[in-house]
């Protein structure tokens, strides 16, 4: 059985030794996010929760995403390649032919409506509701993460918005400055869904001339604390008109209960821990940052909307979740190598002839990635790292380096090696000017705007103009390897 709640996720954690409790007092301000980073620094340290948080009577819990354990555990899969494995499979469906065809469909079929959501009248999240003056940020244990920062910013917050044609429900974490008890800014960079909901409805209310203060308002509930497929599914780049619920179902193989909100037309799951309602007013811009960043820099002010708030509900004693960010390698690391994973049959499915994929995490993800390929015809790695380019999240890559699939783009030795070994720079780089560039780039000479490269390290071919004759060194042959194994210890290594 999946787990159906951050709680289950946390007593899961502890029951395999993956959770600290700290019983002393602590500071969200600056405190708690110094702990949780020297703790993801120190490398296999349990995620933690602090029980007894200075000022608040609400425990943090953070970290719990920030291993390959724990990953596993929260997943409960050990290949996450088979979560884009079971996407694939669903457009790969074949319709069946005669009976005995039809029947062997059956459990398929019976397993693939089980991925959908579940719509149930109440659920533990309703236990409280607080609305109007009740409505608090100021109850929520937030941490300020670095002395730099502008503020307390929310972290591991799932915002929900609607697509305001399709109706398909999306979900991103997207960091939140806390203004005041009632407002936060909503940091959804431009080419997140969060900000392209908003520009569909403001546009749709220009269309229809319906244009009046509250109808460019996109009601929006963020959730604080939810199982961990879904707090996985709000950060994964899935397809374009998928809808984010849908697919933390097929993540864990079980679709996810889900409850009206009190006060906006959404849902959201029924064992979440806390959730935010509320509306995000495009008319109401404010300065965001700074923000100590997962690229290790300070993310400048720059202007995005505020959230509203229109109600709390949470369940009885929550848990608030967080995450730090920083310097890589902390927890976001993690999670973006699962990414990497569960996405690679994904983009198999566009480019075939990619064989392996790596995101480097000390290269911030949107940094630098690495794809092998099994080469058919001339230019082809260029095909590839173009088509990439164009595939959602993907098309914020600064760097693409292509490599022949005899190359372990996991291991830099072997990357490095065959870069410098197999490509003329002149030749064999794609420079692409006056792209889109990930917001937070510290590098790029505009905001959103700036150069890529593409490097093809494949080997060349005579068809791509390489004529020397150059032969890679092949392995000793086998009868010297054995003969030399034979007499290792003859030799006196042991
Ligand atoms: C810890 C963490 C914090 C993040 N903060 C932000 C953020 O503030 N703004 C943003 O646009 N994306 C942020 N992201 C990345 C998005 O959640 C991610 O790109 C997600 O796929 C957004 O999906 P969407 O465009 O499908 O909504 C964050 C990711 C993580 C793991």
């Amino acid at each position: 059985m999946p787990l159906e709640s951050l709680r289950d996720f946390a007593d899961a954690l502890e029951q395999k030794g993956q959770l600290t409790r700290v019983k002393a007092s602590v500071d969200p301000e600056l405190e708690v996010a110094e702990i949780m980073r020297r703790l993801m620094y120190a490398k296999d340290k349990p995620a933690v929760l602090f029980e007894n948080v200075k000022g608040y009577t609400i425990p943090i819990l953070g970290n719990t995403l920030g291993s390959d354990e724990r990953l596993r555990i929260a997943l409960e899969e050990d290949d996450f390649s088979q979560i884009g494995n079971r996407i694939v499979d669903l457009t790969r469906m074949k319709m069946p032919t005669g009976v005995f065809g039809k029947l062997k469909m059956l459990p398929k079929l019976s397993e693939i409506s089980d991925y959908g959501p579940k719509h149930i009248d109440n659920g533990p999240v309703k236990e409280i509701v607080l609305t109007e003056e009740k409505a608090d940020l100021s109850i929520l244990p937030v941490l300020r993460s670095f002395k730099g920062d502008a503020g307390k910013f929310i972290t591991f917050g799932l915002t929900v918005t609607k697509h305001p044609e399709t109706e398909v429900n999306n979900m991103g974490v997207y960091r939140m400055q806390i203004l005041n008890t009632r407002k936060a800014i909503m940091h959804w960079q431009i080419h997140k869904r969060g900000a392209q909901h908003l520009e569909i409805l403001k546009d749709k209310r220009s269309k229809s001339g319906e244009e009046g203060s509250r109808d460019r308002q996109i009601p929006v509930a963020v959730i604080i604390g939810a199982d961990p497929a879904t707090l996985f599914s709000a950060v994964a780049p899935v397809p374009e008109g998928m809808d984010k619920y849908l697919f933390s179902g097929i993540v864990r193989k079980k679709g996810i209960k889900l409850v009206k909100c009190n006060t906006v037309d959404l849902e959201v799951p029924a064992t979440a821990e806390i959730v935010l309602e509320g509306y995000v007013d495009p008319d109401d811009m404010q300065m965001e940052g700074p923000f100590g960043d997962h690229t290790g820099y300070y993310t400048p002010p720059e202007p995005y909307p505020c959230f509203n708030l229109t109600c709390i509900s949470m369940r009885k004693n929550p848990i608030y979740l967080t995450t730090v960010v920083g310097k890589p390698i902390l927890e976001d690391a993690y999670i973006g190598k699962v990414i990497e994973r569960s996405f690679l049959p994904l983009i198999q499915m566009f480019h075939p002839e990619v064989v392996d994929f790596s995101m480097p995490p000390a290269a911030w993800f949107q940094g630098l990635a690495i794809i092998s390929i099994k080469k058919r015809y001339p230019g082809q790695a260029k095909k590839v790292m173009m088509g990439l380019w164009g595939m959602g999240q993907l098309s914020l890559t600064k760097m693409f380096v292509t490599v022949d699939h005899d190359i372990n783009v996991h291991d830099m030795d072997e990357v490095l090696w065959a870069v410098t070994t197999r490509t003329d720079p002149k030749r064999d780089l794609m420079i692409i000017e006056n792209a889109p560039t990930d917001t937070l780039d510290p590098s790029s000479p505009l905001l959103n705007l700036g150069s890529k490269v593409g490097i093809d390290a494949t080997t060349k071919w005579h068809q791509e103009g390489f004529n020397r004759d150059i032969q890679v060194l092949a392995t000793v042959d086998e009868e010297t390897q054995a003969h030399v194994t034979m007499k290792w210890g003859e030799y006196g290594f042991g």
